[in-house]
């Protein structure tokens, strides 16, 4: 039997503007995780069982969309792999699904170490080419991706990241603090990829306007790593409350996400923002120990569905 896990993920800084080659700052949320496990089965056939997805099929009879069934393919062309043994491959998560934490990117990546780790290939599944291969099916999934849910989830650590050619730009940076950040679920559910579509449209009909609020997002993005770099909880915060105003420019914003972030803000919060596609899922708000207790009642009291908590930290950090 073979299992692995894989973490959920928030967007600090330059959501969107990222697809467009600006910088972006994430993290690894790893208290949300989720997990796959690959057993060998005496069923003939490959097995794929995702509770939650309501998924519980053969590999040769899944239809083209479905999300595990992509992984599989994908793994096997990567390692030129025939045929897969007869085994089951099970996946859950407890990352809410379309949500802005990277639950399919969670999924796929863990997906993919536990199935390397049933073929004996486990050496070959770096975080490099975990994350790659995560990308290729990100593709299937929402068209043009970024590339930085992949690159978070694989490597489990915070990333500043610039998408571009030949080779994304994947920088680990110091934390010179720890960042207490809670991510507060607004229960509304969006698509990544028709929100990323929308954006298109839009800077395809306001080029100018848009490619503004994208410089403006890299800049704060830029800013914001020397912040935190440098320890200046405030800045960061402040940093926080500019991004959620160019998003709003953007229009991927929406009133449950413009109402939880201002009750974080009002209950003393340094900084709050939408993270991820936007239109519903997460927003995030900088707190402090003296903070975080108010800030979260305030957030469920107001109709967050869930806060969870997260330390934003460098990777040897306790
Ligand atoms: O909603 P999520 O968690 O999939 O985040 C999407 C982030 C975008 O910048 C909007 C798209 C991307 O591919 O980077």
């Amino acid at each position: 039997m073979s299992k692995a896990t894989a973490p959920g993920k928030i967007i600090l800084f330059g959501e969107h503007a990222v697809v467009y080659g600006r910088p972006a700052i994430a993290a690894p949320v790893s208290q949300v995780r989720a997990t796959a496990v690959v057993e060998a089965s005496d069923q003939p056939g490959v097995h794929l069982i995702a509770p939650d997805l309501g998924i519980r099929t053969l590999l040769d009879e899944a239809d083209e969309e479905d999300a595990i069934a992509a992984v599989l393919r994908q793994v096997q062309t990567a390692v030129n792999l025939p045929a897969f043994p007869d085994m089951s491959v099970t996946v859950t998560s407890q990352i809410p699904i379309a949500s802005g934490l990277g639950s399919g990117a969670a999924i796929t990546a863990a997906a993919v170490r536990a199935l390397m780790d049933f073929l004996g290939l486990a050496r070959i599944a770096t975080p490099a080419w975990v994350s790659a291969l995560t990308y290729e099916v990100e593709k299937i999934h929402h068209g043009t991706p970024s590339g930085i849910d992949n690159t978070v989830v694989a490597y489990e650590q915070p990333v500043y990241f610039v998408r571009q050619r030949p080779q994304n730009q994947i920088e680990p940076f110091t934390v010179a603090r720890p960042l207490r950040l809670l991510a507060a679920d607004t229960g509304a559910r969006s698509s990544t990829k028709e929100v990323v579509l929308d954006v298109r449209r839009q800077w395809q009909a306001q080029p100018e306007r848009f490619e503004a609020l994208f410089d403006g997002c890299g800049v704060l993005a830029k800013a914001a790593r020397r912040a935190i770099e440098t320890g200046d909880e405030a800045e960061v915060g402040r940093l926080m409350n500019q991004n959620h105003q160019l998003l709003q420019e953007m229009t991927v914003s929406s009133p449950e996400l413009d109402g939880l972030v201002a009750v974080a803000q009002a209950a003393g919060a340094l900084g709050a923002k939408m993270s991820g596609a936007g239109r519903g899922g997460n927003l995030i708000a900088l707190v402090t120990a003296e903070t975080e207790t108010a800030a979260r009642r305030a957030l469920l009291a107001a109709g967050a569905k869930s806060v969870l908590t997260s330390c934003l930290k460098t990777k040897s950090q306790p």
